[in-house]
């Protein structure tokens, strides 16, 4: 309180004016006054409607995702330089397909297809992550591993990266002709040269600056993240307290999420490990193995991350192989249908070791389904900074 009190008298005596939430770093002035030189502005608007002064990409957790005294650093030159690489089907081997073209805005930075399409309509092995909850921050339903992908093979956000680019279905090109289109275009020389002032082009640092970008997307203003907000609830908060911002059917459907659920898909906050991967006994025999696809132990057959809910409404289909084109599908999946697959989670089975199947009622499933439309974020998804510059 006294804290906030300072804050607002030097504010409003305009001393620290400058320093926004979202804005941390000062424009490094040219000799003009101007971020970019009148030259570098003539080259990029050419290609690309970038804002004169790169967009911030620094950010800060609300208090019940983490320490919000402590901001996300992210360099916005890199990030910006990310972002129009993100963007840019040039730099795939037939030069029709960026990470855009499967991680798309409107679906929460994945797509509407059961698997996707890449270079010369190749299709990819599963469905699309989203990337909308994709984040450096580890609390975030349940993103708290540090692996990635459906089965979890890449170890780092780099590993992902440069597989993305080189993947056959995906841009399908080798790291050398990417740095070479990329050397081609005199765009990414002026935000190059921004992002690493003095550098020769390599691919370390390109996977750097997408890395910037990938990291600077963050999904942390859901009605739920407000609902929490509101109580000032802690990262240790009780999953199980009612929530006045949320209405009674949103409020019943977090209480089922807590009982049957988070114990997986972490929905808050909870300190307790959880397990990164699971079998949820979607077949008794799967056609695509998950974890077991590279280590090859027979006890990891069937498991696949377990994603998180951020943004669900909006990435259907759901599941590794997109199975389930609607919410309600996947609920009546957990309510009856669940296989007792020999790897199947404890977490979905009886005390005496059955398939627990949840058998909820119509008015159950409803709250359930409200409940997860409150884990919506649009703010963060129609953001201009995270938006195709190519237009
Ligand atoms: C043709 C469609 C397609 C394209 C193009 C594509 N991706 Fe993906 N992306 C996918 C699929 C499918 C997965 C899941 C793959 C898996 O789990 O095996 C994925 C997974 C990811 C993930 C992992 C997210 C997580 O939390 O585990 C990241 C990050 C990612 N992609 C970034 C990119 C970047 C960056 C590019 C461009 C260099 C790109 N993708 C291009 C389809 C695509
Ligand atoms: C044992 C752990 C576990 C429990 C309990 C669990 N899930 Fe899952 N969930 C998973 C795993 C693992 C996947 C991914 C499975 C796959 O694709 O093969 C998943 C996938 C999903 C998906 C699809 C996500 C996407 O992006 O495609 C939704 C939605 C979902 N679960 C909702 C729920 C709901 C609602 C409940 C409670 C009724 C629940 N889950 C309980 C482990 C669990």
């Amino acid at each position: 309180m006294q804290l906030k009190s300072i804050i607002l008298a030097l504010l409003s005596i305009g001393i620290i004016l400058s320093c926004s939430k979202e804005q941390m770093e000062d424009p490094p002035p040219t000799s003009t006054g101007s971020y970019y030189t009148a030259e570098e502005i003539a080259i990029l608007q050419t290609s690309l409607n970038l804002p004169s002064t790169p967009y911030p990409y620094t950010y800060i957790l609300p208090s019940h995702l983490g320490n919000n005294s402590q901001p996300i650093e992210i360099n916005r030159d890199k990030a910006t330089l990310g972002r129009v690489l993100f963007y840019d089907p040039t730099l795939s081997e037939n030069i029709s397909v960026s990470c855009a073209s499967c991680h798309q805005t409107d679906f929460a930075f994945g797509d509407e297809q059961k698997t996707s399409v890449g270079v010369f309509n190749r299709r990819t092995k599963r469905n699309t992550y989203s990337l909308a909850n994709y984040t450096v921050f580890p609390s975030a339903y349940n993103s708290n591993s540090t692996t990635y992908f459906w089965d979890g093979r890449a170890k780092s956000i780099e590993e992902v990266i440069e597989e993305s680019i080189t993947n056959p279905s995906q841009l399908g090109i080798t790291i050398e002709d990417y740095l070479g289109r990329i050397l081609q275009r005199p765009y990414y020389e002026v935000l190059y040269q921004k992002a690493f002032p003095d550098e020769d082009l390599n691919k370390e640092n390109i996977i750097d600056a997408m890395a910037s970008f990938l990291s600077s997307m963050h999904s942390i203003n859901s009605p739920f993240d407000e609902a929490l907000e509101d109580i000032q609830a802690m990262p240790d908060y009780d999953f199980t307290q009612s929530l006045p911002d949320l209405s009674i059917s949103e409020n019943a459907g977090k209480n089922l999420f807590a009982l049957h659920c988070a114990n997986c898909h972490r929905a808050s906050l909870f300190n307790e490990e959880v397990t990164a991967y699971a079998n949820n006994g979607l077949d008794l025999e799967y056609e695509d193995q998950g974890v077991y696809e590279y280590t090859n132990e027979v006890q990891d057959q069937g498991l696949f991350r377990i994603p998180s809910l951020r943004n669900i409404v909006y990435t259907a289909p759901y599941m590794h192989d997109g199975r389930f084109n609607t919410l309600e599908k996947v609920i009546n999946f957990y309510s009856t249908d669940v296989q007792n697959h020999f790897n199947l989670d404890q977490r979905l089975k009886t005390p005496e070791g059955q398939v627990k199947q949840l058998h909820l009622t119509a008015s159950e499933k409803e709250d359930l389904i409200t409940f997860l439309n409150t884990l919506t974020d649009d703010s963060s998804l129609t953001e201009k900074r995270y938006s195709n510059p190519f237009n």
